[in-house]
């Protein structure tokens, strides 16, 4: 597959799973990843190789079951207006595998599909990576807006949920509950007025890193990195990460395979209908000897080839 261009899963249909996620669990690969078409909202595919990606279904969709986890949280992934149903808009979704409940729990950002205001996050959970999920709702945590977001678990063990807030110009983190269903409590503002969008953590070497972009619509911009000691430690300044533009995209998560990481991107086409053609960029992270992460471009990902 080539960066940048459509890649196809092995029926040969173009591959939907923009600004995803990828969880390893029982020998595969599971990539997540936004599908707008029709009344899905988040697709799924599987591969062993990750190189071969079968299509196993969408998780979530406009008549996925509600099962409530709080009052506070909103059951809708439809709404009716002049007897139309309409559609919500599901961006960013991330899977985790909880150990305890044995359930795979889906964080993402929830918006009403007319706008960006509501701002919230979105919580599902199943006890299957690929199917069977149910919709807890969407909610502001701590009353906070939330929209670009995701999930790391630190090597503690705790998992934390970081999205933009303040209309973008903050990043929170919050620590999850045990259960992975809601948040349990507000760690960090962090990043305050820098209007940090697409955040993906990751660690490597005791050090926690983030890749981020800035706030510029779905064009691309200058990526930047940061590091910290924990996540909910100090972090340091923004430095340059990819060229000007990202190399034509926006960071969605880094993917760890052992002692290799990989930036796995956006390339937008911007909003609908041109989004539907938009594509991935795939570059793995090499470091400096002072650990400072970079990326170079390649046509061909090895990742999938
Ligand atoms: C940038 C975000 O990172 C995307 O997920 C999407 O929300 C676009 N903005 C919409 O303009």
């Amino acid at each position: 597959m080539r960066n940048g261009q459509p890649y196809l899963d092995t029926e040969g249909r173009v591959i939907h799973a923009h600004g995803g996620w990828m969880l390893d669990h029982g020998g595969y690969t599971y990539w997540y990843g936004e599908d707008r078409r029709d009344n899905h909202y988040v697709a799924v595919y599987r591969s062993a190789d990750r190189k071969n990606w079968e299509f196993r279904g969408h998780i979530l969709s406009t008549d996925t079951p509600y099962e409530e986890t709080s009052g506070r949280f909103d059951p809708r992934l439809s709404w009716e207006r002049d007897g139309v149903r309409r559609k919500v808009n599901i961006e960013r979704p991330k899977v985790l595998y909880n150990e305890k409940t044995k359930r795979f729990v889906l964080w993402a950002h929830y918006e009403n599909g007319e706008n960006y205001r509501e701002a919230r996050a979105c919580v599902a959970s199943s006890d299957q990576p690929d199917r069977d999920f149910v919709y807890h709702g969407s909610f502001n945590p701590f009353g906070e807006m939330s929209r670009d977001c995701t999930v790391h678990t630190d090597s503690a063990g705790d998992t934390y949920f970081v999205s933009a807030s303040r209309d973008n110009a903050d990043l929170h983190v919050y620590r999850l509950t045990e259960d992975y269903l809601n948040v349990d409590e507000w760690v960090k503002s962090i990043y305050n007025h820098e209007f940090r969008e697409a955040p993906a953590l990751f660690e490597r070497g005791g050090r926690t890193y983030m890749i981020s972009s800035y706030c510029t619509g779905w064009a691309p911009n200058q990526g930047k990195w940061c590091s910290a000691d924990a996540v909910t430690g100090r972090w340091s300044l923004l430095r340059d990460f990819g060229d000007k533009t990202t190399f034509g995209s926006q960071s969605a998560f880094v993917y760890r395979d052992g002692e290799r990481y990989w930036y796995v991107g956006d390339r937008w086409m911007g909003g609908e209908p041109k989004y539907f053609e938009s594509t991935y960029v795939v570059l793995e992270i090499r470091f400096t000897e002072d650990g400072a992460p970079y990326i170079e471009w390649t046509d061909e990902p090895e990742m999938f080839n």
